[in-house]
């Protein structure tokens, strides 16, 4: 009998839980497929073990962080070492040892646990940056599962990965991986760049990695989303989610509110618009940006900044029955986001690095094709690399993002349709389900440990 499928990653779907694009992403692809879902609960729960939570049509088990763990493995060596670094702001990277030391632990500490319900036959599919060394600790405790990563955020270049408290363990925790999945092209060049720089790896043609007597192999899977569910989602959301409050042109931006978006640029760039392209015309920029990893200091000057921006701009340029930029920093439900996306005459997509970014294939394929809306999508998202047809900016160049919000809300009808169908077709190659079903081939496929002559 086939194995279950075993999904393991820090954020796991609960009540009331933030929002990002792995948990959209899964929660779809193992409602489809079943399986078991394992990951840390936000708030709740018995301090040790695993406990079950919810009823999905998949089973979900929770573990709870202790405070501790909190702040060194998550607020800590993931978010102020790892997402910093590979997302190119190595300026924000706070190096300590305790965080090093708690990222470790903690990842033993759920390897043992996992290492309590994983069957030999089991795949295990581990995702993101928290959990990087968890096929490491689950060898040394003798499973020889097939093992597989997906990275959901940019690949670090070599430069950076110097950084690093300990680069050849990283090189080590990543060849503990049956498959190394990344999101786009370039992510698995900088990936095999990393092993090329290690006297331990050797290469194959097919692009497989012999490390020590394991073989990894690195191959991108661009992520997408479940794109029939949430077209029906766009086409029937309610016509007026803004309760008699449409604005009467709107460009949208759906982001957590994090550095790597490029918020400010945006917030400038629709600025520099208004003053120097925009006429009578009275557009309005509806941004949702709910908060994300609050606590951490980076996170809190960026809320800041965008605080003084929008009140700053829509101070310059308001008028009593209009106001520029509808700034919202809460959740919205993405049912309701759908039809926000749908009457939009424009995307704003900014990130100054980004794994791929799902909201730029959200609004895609909520647009009615006959009257479509205008993609604006930097070019440092990994979104862009299938995209070619959005508009495609240079996020740092705040004179460029002005040009292309004019340049979107005057593009004539055929070259908004044209430009649409592209986008479309490649949104709906990367489909969700396509993706599970492809990754998961893949992961079947890999060799593992290699059998050495004696
Ligand atoms: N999202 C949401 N409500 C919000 C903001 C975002 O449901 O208020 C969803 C959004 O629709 C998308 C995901 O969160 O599915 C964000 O994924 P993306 O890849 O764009 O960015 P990430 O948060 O993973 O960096
Ligand atoms: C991105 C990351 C995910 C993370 C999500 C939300 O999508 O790739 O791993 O879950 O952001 O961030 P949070 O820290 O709230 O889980």
């Amino acid at each position: 009998m086939p194995g279950r499928l075993i999904v393991v990653s820090n954020r796991i779907p609960t009540e009331g839980a933030s929002a990002g694009g792995l948990a959209v992403a899964l929660h779809d692809s193992l409602r489809e497929r079943g399986g078991i879902w394992i990951g840390a609960h936000p708030d709740d729960g018995p301090e040790e073990g695993l406990f079950e939570i919810g009823s999905e049509p998949y089973q979900r088990l929770a573990f709870r962080l202790s405070r501790a763990e909190y702040d060194s493995y998550y607020l800590g060596f993931s978010n102020s070492v790892l997402w910093p670094l590979c997302h190119r702001r190595s300026d924000l990277v706070q190096l300590r040892p305790d965080y090093a030391e708690g990222y470790v632990a903690t990842n033993r500490r759920l390897a043992e646990m996992i290492a309590t319900v994983a069957e030999p036959e089991d795949q295990i599919w581990v995702h993101d940056y928290h959990l990087l060394p968890l096929a490491s600790d689950l060898r040394d405790l003798g499973l020889d599962n097939k093992i597989g990563l997906f990275l959901h955020i940019p690949f670090p270049a070599l430069a950076d990965l110097s950084i690093l408290p300990d680069p050849p363990a990283f090189a080590l925790w990543l060849a503990s991986f049956d498959l190394l999945g990344l999101q786009t092209r370039a992510d698995t060049a900088r990936c095999l760049e990393m092993f090329r720089s290690d006297p331990r790896a050797e290469f194959f043609q097919d692009g497989s990695v012999k490390f020590g007597d394991r073989l990894v192999r690195v191959k991108s899977f661009p992520i997408g989303i479940a794109v029939d569910a949430f077209r029906s989602l766009a086409e029937t959301s309610d016509s007026d989610p803004f309760g008699g409050e449409r604005p009467q042109e709107y460009i949208i931006g759906v982001d957590r509110l994090d550095y790597t978006k490029g918020l400010p640029h945006r917030f400038r760039a629709f600025g520099e618009y208004l003053q120097r392209y925009a006429g009578t015309r009275r557009p309005c920029l509806v941004q949702v940006a709910p908060p994300s990893r609050e606590v951490v200091e980076a996170y809190r000057q960026i809320t800041e900044e965008l605080e003084e921006l929008s009140g700053r701009i829509n101070g310059q340029h308001a008028e009593l029955d209009w106001t520029p930029i509808r700034y919202i920093h809460r959740p919205i439900a993405r049912n309701r986001l759908a039809g926000v996306y749908r009457g939009a005459r424009a995307c704003m997509v900014t990130s100054l690095a980004d794994g791929m970014n799902l909201v730029a294939k959200e609004f895609v394929v909520a647009q009615d094709p006959d009257d479509p809306g205008v993609l604006i999508l930097s070019r440092f998202a990994g979104a862009a690399e299938d995209m070619t047809d959005a508009l495609l900016i240079n996020p740092y160049d705040v004179g460029d993002i002005a040009q292309a919000i004019d340049r979107a809300l005057n593009m004539p009808l055929h070259e908004r349709r044209e430009r649409h169908r592209a986008c479309m077709a490649a949104v709906e190659a990367t489909d969700v389900g396509t993706w599970t079903t492809q990754y998961l081939a893949a992961l079947d496929a890999c060799a593992g440990t290699l059998s050495v002559p004696t």
